[in-house]
């Protein structure tokens, strides 16, 4: 399998990504136990298929160690010159409270380590309290360290309009800003998007597969008690589904788009991630990886190899359209978190 040439998105000048990124949440032990060494051998499963591009945070278990085991293998494999050819984007997530020069640097220095790498790609910033202002003091020193060069490119993650027009106000320079972003949270439309156009900020979108909930598995099904949700990304997400609708509208939705993905010859989860990837300022969208455990690396590949036309769209908001209003229930991008 090799992805087109319409797989890849100029990130960055000077970074090229997967529109569909990895993501490692699902190694974190959250989502089934995870062997080391057969994650890190199906990484290189990914890579090889086109999927070269990373999401990750320092809070995903062993996702960074995983990051720094497979460059190690890949460079022996392949040779060093060739590790430039993944893309890993990381997070940093603090505890609210004072932010030093030496809190910020600790933290990345352990990132560096940890992905065995002298910079990283991105640092997506993520920030829990917005009462609380010293994300701003958090984001000088990563600026600073970005400019001593440990750090490539500064992002953020679950941050809303109001709070990127401040940091955009700062003159610090974000390429992006990660949010839950999918068929039935697409409250980034409202005002986030909008905002990211007009200032060179991209979105990477998170949960666009419901946690495996948007797909056939569970086209027909009776609604799913708990104990059948067995990662916390299905508990996250049968939550959004009852906020936005409730089972019933769900299976409306994924009887609609199964006829749009026949009609395709492509899956249901494949309209899900192409419809997000259509959206205005979207730069990828970021699908989990429980590695060594499930894949759907040939299914995901054909999301390059179709596009949805005028009436697939129009089908699909005419059930979106009796949803609720997500927006007014939980507000703007990240507002779940706080
Ligand atoms: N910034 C944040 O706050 C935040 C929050 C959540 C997630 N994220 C990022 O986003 C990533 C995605 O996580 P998510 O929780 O949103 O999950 P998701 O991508 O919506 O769902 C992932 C699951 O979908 C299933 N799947 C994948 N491809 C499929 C296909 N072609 N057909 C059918 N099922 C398919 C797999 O389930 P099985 O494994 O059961 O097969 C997989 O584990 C995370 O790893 C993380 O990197 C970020």
């Amino acid at each position: 399998m090799t992805l087109p040439g319409s797989s890849r998105f100029q990130f960055t000048a000077d970074l090229s990504v997967c529109r569909i990124l990895n993501g490692m949440w699902q190694v974190s032990g959250a989502h089934g136990a995870i062997d080391p060494g057969r994650a890190v051998n199906e990484m290189f499963a990914y890579h090889d298929a086109g999927f070269t591009t990373w999401d990750l945070a320092d809070h995903y278990g062993p996702a960074e160690d995983f990051i720094g085991t497979f460059r190690r293998q890949f460079a022996a494999r392949h040779g060093a010159e060739r590790l430039k050819e993944i893309q890993a984007f990381t997070k940093w997530v603090p505890r609210p409270g004072r932010m030093t020069r030496r809190i910020v640097e600790d933290a990345i220095g352990v990132s560096l380590s940890r992905m065995g790498v002298e910079c990283l790609d991105l640092v997506q910033f993520h920030w829990w309290d917005y009462r609380d202002k010293s994300y701003l003091d958090a984001l000088k020193h990563l600026g600073d360290l970005q400019r001593e060069g440990k750090i490539r490119h500064l992002a953020l993650t679950n941050f809303d309009t109001d709070r990127l027009g401040i940091i955009a106000d700062q003159g610090l320079r974000i390429v992006s800003n990660q949010v839950q972003y999918s068929l039935i949270d697409r409250r980034p439309e409202i005002r986030v998007a909008s905002f990211c156009r007009e200032h060179g900020v991209t979105l990477l979108a998170y949960g666009a597969l419901l946690g495996g909930l948007l797909s056939e598995k569970y086209l027909g099904r009776p609604e799913p008690r708990r104990p059948e949700l067995n990662t916390a990304s299905l508990q996250k997400y049968k939550n959004m589904i009852d906020a936005w609708g409730g089972w019933i509208l769900f299976q409306e939705l994924l009887a609609v788009l199964k006829e749009i993905a026949d009609k395709h010859q492509v899956s249901i989860s494949n309209v899900g991630v192409r419809y997000i990837l259509d959206r205005p300022a979207v730069a990828g969208v970021i699908v989990g990886a429980r590695l060594g455990v499930a894949q759907h690396l040939s299914d995901n590949a054909r999301v390059f190899g179709f596009e949805l036309d005028g009436g697939d769209v129009a089908v699909i908001e005419g059930v979106l359209a009796k949803s609720r209003d997500l927006m007014k229930l939980i507000g703007d991008c990240g507002d779940e978190y706080r």
